[in-house]
């Protein structure tokens, strides 16, 4: 099998046009300098990545985070659980169920709790397990605890032993069971907690340990949001900051989103941006796609570093199989980094395969960069 690089027959010139650009930029491996500006080997600093960015601050994330179910957009089969579960709570006069949601990043999953909290009126401590490091910072979390407060642990798959055994019976009998002394001397003690709510967050719900995962009552993923939902979302935000978006734009920005809401509204905000610089009064199809083209976000949101990975395996191994190690070689990025960064995304529209003999490079992988696979 052979690649021959064609004039990719795409629906617009304009689309053309994008291509080739993509093209003459993720050939070859680039020396690092020469990479676009927003990249680093993280991955954690791109326009396109749904980790949280600390530049982002609360304050900017509070401003658009939705308060209530009922504003919450998307996540349909979620919500109608949840109320259910809000709704059967309230009724008893009881805490929540604890409740794990897994999923990709940006989803929203801090934002369900905070509404969830709010919905039944209870405070919610926000926690993320690589700061519990010490006993005695679970500890203190749980016992500040009032009844029916929820505390959130995010990357709840990352606890250690210690802290993860002292959540068991806390979570089950609302108990802490502390030791106090060292060796021979040991004694523990147990205190009553309040009952509260656990919410755990995790990417990576099969590195849960069976006794943790089975202490949840409400296990629930959150799904990549439709179009459709994210052009909701923007249009939400553009409302809030007083920008004037048109549909097309907002469901522009929202086709190069990822699925995922944190980015929507970040590529929402550089657009904005672009617009106030350019003086433009409204954000339209245009105006969007000429921004995020200069900020190297194509039409399915890929940038730099994604076309440069596909690229380099259609280019250097004819598509694949290629094993994850040989296209870190190639491209000069962190193996680790292209497996749970850039990946997962490109898996999920189709772009790419895994088998047990390497990463393929799909037809659509191949048609989007502008190539034509040709046998003989
Ligand atoms: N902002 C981020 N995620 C959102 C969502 N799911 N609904 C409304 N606004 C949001």
């Amino acid at each position: 099998m052979a690649i021959k690089r064609s004039s990719p027959n795409q629906k617009s010139a304009d689309t053309v046009k994008k291509n080739q650009k993509t093209q003459s930029k993720s050939h070859q491996t680039t020396p690092k300098s020469e990479k676009p500006l927003n990249h680093n080997s993280s991955g954690e600093s791109r326009l396109v990545s749904a980790a949280n960015n600390p530049e982002e601050t609360e304050n900017q994330e509070a401003r658009i985070r939705p308060q209530t179910l009922t504003e919450y957009i998307g996540q349909k089969e979620l919500k109608k659980i949840l109320n259910i579960a809000i709704a059967a709570a309230k009724d008893r006069q009881e805490s929540l169920d604890h409740l794990l949601l897994y999923g990709p990043p940006g989803l929203g999953k801090t934002t369900m709790s905070l509404i969830l909290a709010s919905e039944m009126g209870v405070d919610c401590k926000i926690t993320a397990a690589p700061a519990l490091e010490r006993p005695r910072d679970i500890t203190g979390l749980l016992i500040g605890l009032k009844p029916g407060d929820i505390l959130f642990i995010d990357e709840i798959h990352r606890l250690n032993r210690m802290t993860e055994e002292l959540l068991y019976p806390a979570m089950e009998d609302y108990r802490l069971d502390i030791t106090i002394g060292k060796g021979q001397a040991a004694k523990t003690r147990s205190i009553s907690l309040p009952k509260f709510t656990l919410i755990g967050a995790t990417t990576k719900v099969g590195s849960l340990t069976s006794p943790l995962r089975d202490r949840f009552g409400l296990i629930q993923r959150l799904r990549f949001y439709e179009i459709d939902e994210l052009t909701i979302i923007v249009k939400r935000t553009a409302d809030i900051f007083k920008t004037v978006v048109t549909e097309d734009g907002a469901t522009e920005i929202a086709r190069r989103s990822r699925g995922t809401p944190r980015i929507a509204n970040r590529l929402f905000r550089r657009v904005r941006d672009y617009a106030q610089v350019e003086k433009a009064t409204a954000i339209n199809l245009e105006l969007a796609a000429t921004a995020l083209e200069i900020f190297d976000v194509d039409e399915r949101g890929l940038d730099w570093t994604d076309r440069l990975v596909l690229s380099t395996m259609i280019e250097q191994f004819q598509g694949g199989p290629v094993g994850l190690e040989a296209i870190a070689a190639a491209t000069g990025e962190d193996s680790k980094t292209i497996e749970e960064v850039y990946e997962p995304y490109l898996l999920q529209i189709g772009y790419l395969n895994r088998t047990h003999r390497g990463r393929i490079a799909t037809e659509a992988a191949y048609k989007h960069l502008g190539y034509q696979k040709t046998l003989f």
